[in-house]
């Protein structure tokens, strides 16, 4: 069996007292199961990669606060493996994606959404922490909260996170060297082989906004490789004329997310402001709601 196929066959053992019940999700080097302890559910991700987990349950850790992101539990070794037990979320933003009509969110739905993925964003840049994996899969919703199902957005998998400056400002290399003009959904300066900085991540969720909305981006990453980053290049330089149909209505945002750059520092009020300003009948700062019906998940 080989060292991932593994780690997807671990129900039913128990890590610091928590029984692995369900496997929730998994990636190229984890796994996620929900694990319990009596009344106590929560999540713990097991990996193979001891670096990227250590930083992943650094910035958990340092994030506790924020609202930002699931709430840490523990860090442990179990056999081959690392873990994280975290707070269980429900489902992340792609398989709810995957599950509804049309695969694509409503308006107001992407409004709220990415108004609260702003506010995740900003409170992990506020500690010069880029997290460089930003994509629909790595936002999750909370556990539903009665009355009314409200949840609320996080964001996870700080797997390829890079703490980038120090206290004074001094920019930190990360000395695992990571290759990110490879990874197809980088941001547009990151593909042509820039170091991914706090606007690239605004950048990358700017590309899940449209997935959400149901552009077919996946179809995009398909392009050769030089046309992809000629239309990421055209993204920043002509949004009007770029941004697909489907977010057309959030041009407001695309016109804001186009002007970023590193020397500026990021203005996330005036970024949620522009995301208020795409549909003016929904407040934006308002809660999502959770509803499941027949196991098909409803986000509104
Ligand atoms: N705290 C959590 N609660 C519930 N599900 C989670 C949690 N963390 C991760 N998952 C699920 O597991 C998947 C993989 O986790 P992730 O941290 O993104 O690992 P990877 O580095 O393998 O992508 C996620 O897309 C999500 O579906
Ligand atoms: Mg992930």
């Amino acid at each position: 069996m080989s060292g991932s196929h593994a780690l997807l066959t671990l129900s039913g053992d128990t890590i610091r007292g928590y029984r692995l019940s369900q496997l929730v999700g998994s990636g190229s080097y984890g796994a996620v199961y929900s694990a319990s302890s009596g009344s106590d559910v929560i999540a713990i991700k097991l990996s193979c990669q001891e670096k990227d987990l250590a930083i992943e349950a650094s910035i958990l850790q340092q994030l506790y606060y924020s609202n930002a992101v699931p709430r840490f539990h523990f860090m442990n070794k179990y056999g081959a493996y690392h873990t994280i037990g975290m707070e269980l979320l429900s489902y992340d933003m792609e398989s709810i994606r995957q599950k509804i009509d049309w695969m694509a969110f409503e308006r107001p739905t992407l409004i709220k959404f990415t108004y609260q993925a702003l506010t995740c964003l900003e409170a992990v840049h506020a500690l010069k922490i880029v997290h460089r994996d930003v994509k629909l899969s790595n936002f999750g919703l909370t556990q539903p909260t009665t009355p009314g199902n409200r949840v609320a957005v996080r964001l996870f998998d700080f797997g390829l996170s890079h703490t980038y400056a120090d206290a004074d400002g001094n920019l930190l290399d990360d000395d695992r060297n990571l290759d990110f003009t490879k990874m197809k959904y980088a941001a547009y300066d990151p593909s042509i082989g820039c170091d991914p900085m706090p606007k690239d991540d605004i950048c990358q969720l700017s590309y899940a906004v449209m997935y959400a909305a149901g552009f077919d981006f996946a179809q995009q990453l398909k392009l050769p490789a030089k046309d992809l980053s000629n239309w990421k290049g055209e993204m920043i330089r002509d949004p009007v004329n770029t941004v697909p149909p489907q977010v057309q209505f959030m041009l407001p945002f695309y016109e804001l997310v186009s002007d970023l750059n590193d020397i500026i520092p990021i203005n996330y009020s005036h970024l949620k402001q522009s995301v208020q300003d795409c549909l003016k009948d929904v407040d934006a700062a308002s809660a999502l709601i959770l509803t499941v019906e027949d196991g098909q998940p409803q986000l509104t």
